[in-house]
């Protein structure tokens, strides 16, 4: 229990870091751009802080789920006057990465007006880590368990009596004077996100009261995304270069920012004042983005199934191998938006590139037939 501030992020930790990254709290904020942080661009990149939506108005897109969402906080609010706190039931969200998981946990809190306690699965080391953070909580409390696929075994069995009933069992002593005693905890509501709903032990499962798949962006709400964040990084942008950021960026909020920053460098290099067709232009070529959003890294994998396994089946470790990359990485990153193209199957023989994956690439199929 001891170790339990320093492996837990509160709400107010976080208001702490973004004074230090740059405050935006309305348009006093969207005048000035932002110079880059250490100009890492991996999954939890803080230089997307600034554009992270932290309502509901903000939270462009995914409408079918934000309209559920807002019906079932409205109802737990209106339930708060009797109990004293809301009751919003446990929530999952899944789907690839940077669809905006992690931004839905936060504008929840922020709709509900309560803490936020975050905290991801590999962090998590053993159940009493669970005990320590669950009765740390207040009524109301929202627990945010990122990766939660990645819980040790008896962590998560620690979560299901406490998601259903609000009690831990928790065992003092060992051997023969071992006692367990029941404790209550406060009313919390855990959000689980993971990229990998398939690994969640269906007890885990079953114990939300609401599961939902994040859908990849349209390009309209995609474009929305990059004119609101150009807005708030300081960046001039004209509309049809944020349309085709949006069609290049795999239908994913993450990769329209990250791009949308590479292009204002382009643009710096051009000697231009604002991001327009030819910036963006000249920017998605060099980065070797595909009209279809394709980057490197996807072609590569594409064309080792081809170029290598005559199109499949063949397993994922072997193309993880072949093209020097995390199996992991390829099963959560790439190989996703790649299946939502058409371009692979998933088979239980491994993976085969489809007829369209050929075309793509200007090949047939029958022309690497032996
Ligand atoms: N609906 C949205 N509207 C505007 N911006 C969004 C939206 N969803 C996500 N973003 C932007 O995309 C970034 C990535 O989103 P987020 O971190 O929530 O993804 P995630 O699904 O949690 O990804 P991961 O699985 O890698 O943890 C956010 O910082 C935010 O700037
Ligand atoms: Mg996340």
């Amino acid at each position: 229990m001891g170790s339990f501030k320093k492996d837990f992020t509160t709400e107010d930790d976080k208001n702490i870091k973004n004074n230090e990254d740059e405050p935006l709290n309305g348009p006093a904020g969207f005048a000035s751009s932002k110079e880059e942080g250490n100009g890492t661009e991996g999954r939890q990149d803080s230089f997307d802080n600034p554009v992270r939506p932290t309502c509901f108005d903000e939270y462009i897109g995914q409408t079918k789920l934000k309209e559920n969402l807002l019906i079932f906080i409205n109802a737990s609010k209106k339930r708060s006057s009797v109990l004293g706190h809301h009751d919003l039931d446990h929530l999952l969200f899944f789907g690839p990465p940077g669809l905006g998981k992690t931004t839905l946990a936060n504008v929840i809190s922020h709709e509900l007006g309560v803490n936020i306690k975050i905290t991801s699965g590999p962090s998590i080391e053993k159940a009493g880590d669970i005990a320590a953070l669950l009765s740390s909580a207040s009524n109301g409390d929202i627990v945010f368990i990122d990766e939660i696929h990645r819980l040790p075994k008896p962590a998560a069995e620690m979560l299901y009596p406490a998601m259903e009933d609000f009690k831990l069992d928790i065992i003092i002593g060992e051997g023969a004077t071992a006692k367990s005693i029941r404790i209550s905890l406060p009313r919390f509501t855990l959000i689980g996100a993971t990229t990998r709903a398939g690994l969640i032990p269906s007890p885990l499962r079953d114990r939300f009261g609401f599961s939902s798949r994040l859908e990849y962006y349209e390009t309209g709400d995609l474009a929305k995304i990059v004119i609101r964040s150009a807005f708030l990084y300081g960046i001039k942008i004209d509309n049809e270069a944020a349309f085709e950021i949006a069609r290049r960026s795999r239908g994913t909020p993450r990769i329209a920012n990250r791009l949308l920053r590479r292009l204002r460098d382009y643009m710096f290099h051009l000697k231009r004042d604002a991001v327009n067709f030819d910036v963006a232009k000249f920017g998605i070529e060099n980065l070797g983005i595909d009209e279809l959003g394709l980057d490197n890294n996807d072609k590569l994998f594409l064309r080792t199934i081809i170029d290598k396994f005559g199109g499949g089946p063949v397993g994922i470790e072997t193309i993880a191998q072949a093209i020097n990359d995390e199996k992991d990485t390829l099963e959560d990153v790439v190989e996703p938006y790649l299946v939502s193209c058409g371009f692979i199957l998933r088979t239980k023989q491994g993976r085969i590139a489809t007829e369209l994956a050929y075309k793509h690439f200007g090949l047939k199929k029958e022309d690497f037939l032996f």
